[in-house]
């Protein structure tokens, strides 16, 4: 929402996932991803975020405790909707939880959450996390069913999926179904986060939504890190998604 003093600020939120999946590549111990975590924030994340998949592909659970140990901004955790994550969550207690969807055999997170399809499970793992004192989000597609559903399921976020954008930004109706998901999220009291394949060429249409208050990007940043370094790569990001 913009107020007085221009628009207020878009948090960044820095996944670091794929700095454990290069450590993975080679079961070796770099690079580390408490230390990436560290970096990110000494650049100006605002905070860090790590999805410990239940594959354990690339985020183990040893880096989910070093980061909590590390890291000074809020951590948002990444997990899909088990008994297992959520116990972990509880015992965690990060300042935020991400509920995503999650199927072995896919590269990456493909879809939004439906929450629309055993709503009783969702219910149950929010009202979790809410008497642990966590802050809840879910990660959705910019679907008009699936936010009123969030809302009604007492969810205190929502993540709006960017991927369909990122891979068609061209597409006005992709861009458009996320300013309209935002305005509907917000006019529902929820909080609403976006994310899934933003990099610095594609950020700033979604950066100018201005229901958005927090963006999750990952592999653009740690790509670029490679090049040009951390501290670089988060001020580039920083650069493109400027609101004024
Ligand atoms: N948000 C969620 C819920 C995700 O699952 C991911 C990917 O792990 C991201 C954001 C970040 O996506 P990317 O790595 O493409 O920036």
């Amino acid at each position: 929402m913009a107020t007085a003093g221009g628009p207020a600020h878009l948090r960044l939120y820095i996944n670091i996932d794929h700095v454990a999946t290069i450590r993975q590549a080679r079961h070796a111990d770099e690079p580390d991803p408490a230390a990436a975590a560290a970096a990110c924030e000494a650049a100006g994340a605002d905070g860090i975020t790590a999805h410990l998949r239940e594959d354990r592909r690339h985020i183990q659970d040893a880096d989910v405790d070093a980061i909590m140990r590390v890291i000074r901004t809020p951590f948002n955790f990444e997990m899909a909707v088990t008994d297992e994550m959520l116990a972990i969550a509880e015992r965690l207690r990060p300042h935020q939880v991400t509920l995503v969807p999650e199927r072995r055999q896919e590269v990456t997170t493909e879809g939004g959450l439906d929450v629309t399809r055993d709503p009783a499970r969702v219910r149950a793992a929010l009202a979790r996390l809410a008497a642990a004192g966590i802050r809840s989000s879910l990660f959705i597609d910019a679907d008009p069913r699936m936010i009123d559903q969030s809302a009604e399921l007492g969810a205190v976020a929502i993540e709006l999926h960017t991927g369909r954008y990122a891979n068609a930004p061209a597409d006005r109706a992709t861009l458009a179904a996320l300013r309209d998901g935002a305005r509907r999220g917000r006019g529902a009291s929820l909080a609403v986060h976006a994310g899934h394949g933003l990099t610095v060429r594609n950020v700033g249409p979604v950066a100018a939504i201005t229901e958005i208050e927090e963006l999750n990007i990952g592999h653009h940043i740690i790509s670029r890190s490679v090049f040009i370094g951390v501290a670089e790569a988060v001020r580039e990001m920083r650069a493109a998604m400027k609101r004024d």
